[in-house]
């Protein structure tokens, strides 16, 4: 029998809609085991200064369609360092807590990675990120909100795209991945789709915008991953600006709008199948892994795995865009 009679939940690093609906997973499935649960404020910021508050049933009531998260967000830089981390550690055992489940990215997993080798805390982490880029999981949650937002962003801007017979340069998040700009790029029916796992070459992308002209296209999209090495969608579109002076060249950052929020069907049925899953995990002694969906299932991912391992975008998707595309 486990002995967990308490637990924390906090949200850390990039908000990504869905994280409520996990916090709302965490909180009921504690509570039905039995179990006191905390919600953490502001990350592991929180967990540093004793920010906790009791949750009960009511308190998530009303919020698995909303986006952000109730508890708050922040990257700490305190919890990187050993003395930041034992104020934590001296907060949990203050206030009786047993153990934590933790809700965000490969940033969040490294910190909760240290603090149980060092504290023997048990950890559980549920992916949390628009970026999809964890490895050990096919899908983060917030990936499939933001490709929806995307989408529907870009869709309005191909109408003035093709109303002026102008080329856009459209920047999305994902400062180290290609994911969020690969799925985008085909969902938008992109001419073109740039990401830092493939090298940019400025004569290919010009030779493809050239045979798209030559076939009677009014308008063009190119799709920028914000991490792409080739600098960003402004350094590119300046680029093929100057060369090709008969495009009318504009580019759109779509920035933080990408986060926000009601979260998808999707993602609200990931979040609740992994809220569910760490606490189940937790009761099941695991200690220091990350609860991902692989082909439907639930997995569960030791934390060095995830962090150590890089997630490998889908190259057979820019094998579908460049048929797709012509
Ligand atoms: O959540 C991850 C991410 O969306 C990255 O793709 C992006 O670079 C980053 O967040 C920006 O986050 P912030 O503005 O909060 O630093």
């Amino acid at each position: 029998m486990t002995r967990i009679k308490k637990i924390g939940v906090l949200t850390s690093g990039g908000d990504a809609p869905g994280m409520n609906a996990a916090i709302r997973a965490v909180v009921r499935t504690a509570l039905y085991n039995n179990l006191e649960v905390f919600g953490i404020r502001q990350g592991y910021e929180g967990l540093i200064k004793g920010d906790f508050k009791p949750m009960t049933s009511f308190e998530v009531s009303n919020i698995i369609g909303k986006g952000g998260t109730i508890l708050f967000s922040a990257r700490s830089d305190e919890f990187r360092t050993e003395e930041g981390r034992k104020k934590a550690y001296d907060q949990m055992i203050a206030n009786e807590m047993d153990a934590l489940v933790v809700i965000g990215g490969d940033g969040t997993f490294s910190g909760a990675r240290i603090f149980t080798q060092e504290y023997n805390i048990p950890v559980i982490g549920i992916p949390g990120t628009i970026d999809n880029d964890l490895y050990g999981t096919d899908y983060t949650i917030g990936f499939d909100t933001a490709l929806n937002t995307i989408t529907e962003a870009v869709d309005k801007i191909r109408d003035t795209a093709s109303a002026h017979n102008r080329l856009f340069f459209i920047e999305v998040m994902g400062r180290d991945a290609g994911f969020v700009a690969l799925r985008s790029g085909i969902a938008t029916g992109a001419e073109a789709i740039l990401i830092p796992e493939k090298e940019t070459h400025l004569q290919d992308l010009e030779a493809y915008l050239e045979k798209g002209y030559q076939n009677n296209k009014s308008s063009g999209i190119v799709i920028v991953a914000e991490g792409d090495k080739s600098g960003g969608a402004y350094t590119i579109a300046k680029q093929i600006e100057s060369k090709h002076p008969e495009y009318d060249v504009r580019v759109s950052i779509l920035g933080h709008m990408q986060r926000g929020g009601s979260p998808s069907a999707f993602d609200r049925v990931t979040a609740s199948t992994l809220g569910v899953a760490a606490v189940e995990a937790l009761l099941d002694d695991q200690k220091s892994i990350m609860v991902g969906m692989v082909n439907g299932e639930v997995t569960h991912v030791p934390f060095n795995k995830t962090i150590k391992n890089k997630k490998s975008v889908k190259f057979s998707y820019l094998h579908i865009h460049e048929i797709l595309a012509l």
